[in-house]
Parts: C-alpha cells; sequence; structure tokens
C-alpha cells in the first residue's frame, strides 16, 4: 500500500474514533487544516518538476476527496446518531393507556333528596330549607313538647354552648320538624292577606289558603351504630287546610312511596304510636312485594295529625286549620333502594363505595 493510501486509512480510522462533532472537527484538522497532512503534502510537491508536479499533484488531490468523503459519510452517521438520540427521548409511547378524566357524581343520599323533591313538588308542594342550629322553642315546645317534658328524652339533642332568647341553648336540630311552625310563620307572613282575609270571614265562605310544603335536611343525634349516624337526613311534610284528613296522609304517602321505589303493589301499614306534635300519630312501614326485602315490614317515617297546639303556634285556629305531618329518613330510603346495608358507609367518603353510584 502506498504512502496516500495508508493516509486515507489512517483519517477513516480516526473519523470512526471521534464520538462527537467536535472530535471529528478536531481530527478533519490533522488532515485537512492549514497544518494537516494534505497540506504538508502539497507544500512537499515546490521542489518537483512541472510532470512530477501534476502526476503528484492528481494523486493527493484523489487522497484529499477520499478523506474528504470519509468526512462527511462520518459527519452525516454523527448526525444521524443524534437525531436518533433526540428521537427516542422525546419519544411518545402510543400504546400507554389515556389519562382518564374522573368523572363526579351525585352522593347516593343527594339523589334521593332530589328524588323526594321532584316527587312532593309534582304533588304541590314547597320545598323549604331551614337552620341546622335550633331555638329550643322551635325543636321542641313549640312543637308540644315543654321543657321537662318525658317527651324529650325520646331524642338524644346536641346542645351548642350558647343561650338562645329564651336562656335555653341552642340545640343541632334532632328532626325537620321545627320546619313545621317556621315555614307556616314565613308562608302566613308572605300571604298575609288572603289568611286575614279568611280569617275576617265568620261565615267561612272564603277559603283559607293551605300549607303545603317539604322540608329536607341534615339533623343531629347523638347516635351511631350500623343503622345510626350522630349526623343524619330528614324530610319533613305538612299539608295544613280546611280539610286535610288522614286519609289524604294515606294518599300522598303511599303515592309516594310507589313512585319513590317504583313498586305500585308496595303496600303500607300505619301503626299507632306518639309523637307529642301530632295526634293521632302512626309510624309508616312499608313492605314491598317482590326483591330482595319482599314480606318485612320497613319502617320508613313517623306521622300523624298536626296537633292543635301546634297549629294554635303556627299562629292559625286550630277549628279552622286541620292537616298532617310526617317525618322520613332518605338515609333510610337510600339503603332501601340500593340494597346498602350500613348507613354509615355514606358518610365515609370512600370512593369504592361511592363511584359505584355514578
Ligand atoms: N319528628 C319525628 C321524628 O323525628 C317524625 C315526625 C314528623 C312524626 C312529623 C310526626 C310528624 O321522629
Amino acid at each position: 500500500m502506498n504512502e496516500l493510501d495508508s493516509l486515507v486509512d489512517t483519517a477513516r480510522a480516526d473519523f470512526a474514533l471521534a464520538k462527537a462533532p467536535a472530535d471529528l472537527e478536531n481530527a478533519k484538522a490533522r488532515f485537512l487544516g492549514k497544518a494537516g497532512r494534505i497540506t504538508e503534502l502539497m507544500k512537499g510537491m515546490a521542489a518537483l518538476s512541472v510532470d512530477e508536479k501534476k502526476s503528484r499533484g492528481a494523486a493527493i488531490n484523489v487522497a484529499k476527496q477520499a478523506i474528504e468523503a470519509a468526512l462527511n459519510h462520518r459527519r452525516q452517521a454523527l448526525a444521524d446518531e443524534e437525531l436518533e438520540v433526540q428521537l427516542r427521548a422525546e419519544a411518545l409511547d402510543v400504546t400507554l393507556p389515556g389519562r382518564r378524566r374522573v368523572g363526579g357524581g351525585l352522593h347516593p343520599v343527594s339523589r334521593t333528596m332530589e328524588r323526594i323533591e321532584a316527587i312532593f313538588s309534582s304533588m304541590g308542594f314547597d320545598v323549604a330549607d331551614g337552620p341546622e342550629v335550633e331555638s329550643d322553642w322551635h325543636s321542641f315546645t313549640s312543637l308540644n313538647n315543654p321543657p321537662n317534658h318525658p317527651a324529650r328524652s325520646m331524642q338524644d339533642t346536641f346542645y351548642v354552648d350558647i343561650d338562645g332568647e329564651d336562656g335555653i341553648p341552642y340545640n343541632l336540630r334532632p328532626h325537620t320538624s321545627p320546619m313545621q311552625v317556621r315555614y307556616a310563620h314565613q308562608h302566613i307572613k308572605k300571604h298575609a292577606a288572603a289568611f286575614e282575609a279568611a280569617a275576617a270571614d265568620a261565615t267561612g265562605a272564603t277559603r283559607a289558603p293551605e300549607i303545603r310544603v317539604i322540608a329536607p335536611g341534615r339533623t343531629y343525634r347523638v347516635d351511631s351504630d350500623a343503622t345510626h349516624s350522630p349526623m343524619f337526613h330528614q324530610c319533613e311534610g305538612l299539608w295544613l287546610g280546611e280539610n286535610v284528613s288522614f286519609k289524604d296522609l294515606k294518599v300522598v304517602f303511599t303515592d309516594f312511596c310507589r313512585t319513590f321505589f317504583e313498586s305500585d303493589d308496595l303496600v303500607l301499614r300505619f301503626r299507632p304510636s306518639f309523637f307529642p306534635f301530632t295526634e293521632p300519630s302512626a309510624e309508616i312501614d312499608i313492605q314491598f312485594q317482590s326483591g330482595p326485602l319482599a314480606g318485612r315490614w320497613l319502617e320508613v317515617a313517623g306521622s300523624g295529625q298536626v296537633h292543635p297546639n301546634v297549629v294554635r303556634n303556627m299562629g292559625l285556629d286550630p277549628e279552622r286549620y286541620i292537616g298532617f305531618a310526617f317525618g322520613m329518613g332518605p338515609d333510610r330510603l337510600t339503603m332501601l333502594r340500593y340494597g346498602v346495608n350500613d348507613l354509615r358507609l355514606f358518610f365515609d367518603g370512600d370512593l369504592r363505595f361511592l363511584s359505584q353510584f355514578q
């Protein structure tokens, strides 16, 4: 192998060793630069004759072109490698599962509340909201349950460290029943003219306006097990008018239950009971005729004809206004509807449970 061929080989080998563009430029300088081997060989031709210059020059040129070709080839290879590394680093793995957007949903008890509101709205009931921290008068006394009355022990009530106007501490309402008198007062005030006109007409010919409302919301009692929670929900119902009877309670509540549970053959039982604010009073039990709960009596509400003392506390004449009230447990209704056996699951905030209702 002649000197020029081996120079080309050396250049190729050097270029191959260059691992980065900067190494390659250094290697290039050693062969093609101002002080490089090719330049030196060119300079070395000065002493040659014209003919020798021609052939020697041509041979050097061939070597130079071969070295340049090798350089370009290596440059391209390095650039390709660099691009390859970059592409790999920026690569998208199209087989990765997408990032899921987690959809929210209504809490099962909220669903029940919405159902209750929709059904009673369709029967002409107003929907009212009230305070959870209540006065003693609204929670008990106005409901014919005065201080020291034994019926007060029916509910283990939470009290707040602040006294109300009557000197008795506020309570966390143990039921939604305070909304009976609260709403009646608001409603009578709002429709004062109609109520006054009816009251002023001794003949009774002027029809008395009705009060028809449900009041869903949170309630509190010192109670905690699989079917009781210190915070739970109730929905109060009240219908007062000149001639609203227990029969109407039965019709309204039966209609509600059958619509709520989408079960036409659902049977209701009105079991005699006691509440200070209703007389007579009844617990309402329901019985499914099919499905996993068929045949069992399940308690869903307390109810009764509104006590004359409560009607009086509303500012109405109990000789004229009569009607019914009920208080049901939306948590219980939700458990029955979805087959949930532990009330506490509703309030634990466990997504494994809650996401099943979406
Ligand atoms: N407030 C009663 C309770 O919490 C339920 C009820 C409401 C009963 C209205 C009669 C009338 O148990």
